[in-house]
């Protein structure tokens, strides 16, 4: 008689791949799963071909590689052209395109006028990028625990709302779409502003809406490592004209260029002291390239993901990250969670021996226990962030978030690849299907 595994493997066409994993775990003489290591590559990259070429040669040629204006009779489009397939892409009214994720993130901070005496909510795992963009609005950032999404935790958000509290940072991590339903429901208790970072989560949706389009901003990193990229780009979105004609003026010096005083309509500003952060064209055509890609490759990844989750779904003791939307998720990377860190590193040596490793969550930092930040090392001494009554009381380190740091140790996920083969997800389903059992079930 079969056993219910094999009847599930053969069902998706595993039989093979089951087999092997029947013979044991490695480390008692079988055979590893795969002969060499799997790898998943960067993602956009992999799917430049000759149309990223031509938006590069046609910017080249015209010799217009400032969004604004060029020699020739026709102005330059690349970027105005690509904020405006991103903002129908990402169901929101506004898109503006700036240099960098980063510079999006301040760019957001900016238009929904955060400065010194404010408070910013983030999540204690994150990029960089987010706790840097607050501390350079001068503003004050507040670390809220992730809960077993990797996500900022809802339930944490509430414990660190104070009157100085003007906006919930959450970052959609690693492809995973936040709880968005209970955190507006916060924000709109308390009456706080959301900021999405979406930059590692581009082409995510969260209950059929994109990420990006659910809260009162949105940012998008286009940088090497995300689902696609010119190398470095960012793009910030909103619904509302008078936070998209604030991030446009900041991202531009204080001014409104005509383009995006036609988009606002009743431009409701003036001048105001801003950096600069508008993208070239170079990288606006390869935007506009990649974009028309961005649905195929979110289709190849997700397909991989599911296929692995199908493939060890019926296994005894399955543990895998929260996930608030299955059907939204990018799929990245199948984390698998474990009772203790000690069983997570033994996944983690035994899924090395099978050439199918898995790593900790990645591509994010704890930050609050970076030596610099834990220690408010900021350019200037008198910078305000940290010198207000509440700047000097607050304290980061490892005692400000405690279940982040547990969390993170015992979590171990497998990166998927929107190229990988049916050969190479199958390899990934044999693999934890030959390891994750004996483990987990100690
Ligand atoms: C969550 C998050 N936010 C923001 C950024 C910043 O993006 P960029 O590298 O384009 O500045 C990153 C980059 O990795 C990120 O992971």
């Amino acid at each position: 008689m079969l056993s219910r595994r094999k009847v599930l493997a053969a069902a998706i066409g595993l039989a093979s791949v089951d087999v092997r994993a029947e013979r044991g775990s490695n480390g008692d003489g079988s055979k590893p799963v795969r002969e060499t290591p799997l790898k998943a590559g960067y993602w956009g990259t992999q799917f430049y071909d000759e149309k990223e070429l031509q938006q590069l040669s046609e910017v080249h040629s015209h010799r217009q590689p400032f969004r604004w204006y060029g020699p020739g009779d026709q102005p330059p489009g690349k970027v105005a052209a690509f904020e405006k397939a991103w903002a129908e892409r990402m169901q929101t009214r506004f898109a503006l395109a700036v240099t960098s994720g980063t510079a999006a993130l301040q760019t957001a901070l900016a238009a929904l006028q955060i400065g010194p005496g404010d408070e910013v909510i983030l999540p204690a795992w994150t990029w960089h990028s987010c706790f840097n963009a607050i501390v350079l609005a001068g503003a004050l950032p507040v670390f809220a625990e992730i809960d077993e999404s990797f996500n900022i935790d809802p339930a944490d958000i509430e414990t660190k709302i104070t009157p100085q509290t003007k906006v919930i940072m959450v970052a959609h991590l690693q492809g995973n779409p936040c709880d968005m339903d209970r955190i507006m429901a916060l924000a709109n208790k308390h009456g706080l502003r959301v900021l999405e970072d979406c930059a590692q989560s581009v082409g995510a949706s969260y209950k059929g809406r994109p990420l990006g389009s659910i809260g009162h901003i949105g940012i998008y990193s286009l940088q090497l490592n995300k689902t696609i990229t010119a190398g470095e780009g960012g793009a910030v979105v909103t619904q509302d004209p008078l936070l998209f004609e604030r991030a446009a003026r900041f991202h531009d010096l204080g001014a409104l260029r005509p383009l995006h005083e036609k988009v606002v309509g009743q431009p409701r500003l003036d001048w105001f002291v801003a950096p600069q952060f508008r993208m070239n064209e170079f990288s606006g055509g390869v935007l506009l390239a990649q974009l028309a890609k961005l649905d195929s490759i979110v289709a190849s990844v997700r397909n991989n993901a599911r296929y692995v989750y199908e493939g060890i779904r019926d296994l005894p003791d399955l543990r895998l990250r929260h996930l608030p939307d299955p059907a939204g998720e990018l799929g990245s990377a199948v984390f698998l969670g474990f009772k203790n860190k000690e069983q997570c590193e033994r996944y983690m040596q035994a899924m090395s021996k099978e050439n199918v490793p898995a790593h900790l969550p990645a591509g994010s930092v704890k930050l609050p226990v970076l030596r610099h930040i834990e220690q408010k090392v900021t350019v200037h001494p008198a910078w305000p962030s940290f010198n207000t009554e509440r700047g000097k009381s607050i304290r980061y380190g490892e005692g400000c978030c405690p279940r982040t740091l547990d969390i993170l140790s015992r979590f171990a996920g497998v990166s998927l690849d929107p190229k990988f083969t049916r050969r190479e997800t199958a390899d990934i389903v044999a693999a934890i299907r030959k390891v994750y059992p004996s483990i987990a079930g100690t």
